[in-house]
C-alpha cells in the first residue's frame, strides 16, 4: 500500500473529497473560501477527486476530461493570502483524519497538500 490511492480508490478519494467541501461548509474559519466556489459543488467534487485520483497514484483522467492544469494558474484569479491558505489545509486535515488512510499516509498526504497549496497562494 505505498500510494494514497490504492489505500483509497476511486470511491474513497471521492469520499473524501466529498467530505472536504462538507467540512468547508461548515467551518467558520472556510466560510471566505467556501464563497469563492459555485453554490453548487457537483462539478467541483467531480473535478478535484478527479484530479486527486491521479495526484495520488491511481489513473490520470483528468487531461482527457477536462483539459490540462496547472494547479497554481488555475488559482490566480482568486484571493488566497495565508489565512485562506490554512483553511484550504484546515478542511482538508478533517477530512483525511476521517479517511482510510493510515496514520502515515495521513502525514505524507497533507505534507504534499502543504506544498501544493503554499504555491496557490497569491498574496502575502
Ligand atoms: C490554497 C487554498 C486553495 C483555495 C482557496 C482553492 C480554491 C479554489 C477555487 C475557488 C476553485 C474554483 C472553483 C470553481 O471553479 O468553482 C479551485 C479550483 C481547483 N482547485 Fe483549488 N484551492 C486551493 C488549493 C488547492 C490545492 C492544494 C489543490 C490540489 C491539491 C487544488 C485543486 C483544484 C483543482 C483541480 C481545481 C479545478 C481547476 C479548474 O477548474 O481548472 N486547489 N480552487
Amino acid at each position: 500500500m505505498n500510494t494514497p490511492y490504492e489505500q483509497l480508490g476511486d470511491e474513497g478519494v471521492r469520499a473524501l473529497v466529498d467530505r472536504f467541501y462538507e467540512v468547508m461548509g461548515t467551518r467558520p474559519d472556510a466560510a471566505v473560501i467556501r464563497a469563492m466556489h459555485e453554490d453548487d459543488l457537483a462539478v467541483m467534487s467531480d473535478k478535484l477527486a478527479t484530479f486527486l485520483i491521479g495526484w495520488m497514484g491511481g489513473p490520470q483522467r483528468y487531461n482527457e476530461r477536462f483539459g490540462r492544469v496547472v494547479i497554481p494558474a488555475a488559482h490566480q484569479r482568486f484571493d488566497i493570502g495565508p489565512a485562506e491558505r490554512d483553511a484550504w489545509l484546515a478542511c482538508m486535515q478533517d477530512a483525511v483524519d476521517e479517511s482510510a488512510l493510515s496514520p502515515d499516509m495521513r502525514a505524507r498526504v497533507m505534507d504534499s497538500f502543504g506544498k501544493m497549496a503554499e504555491m496557490c497562494r497569491t498574496r502575502d
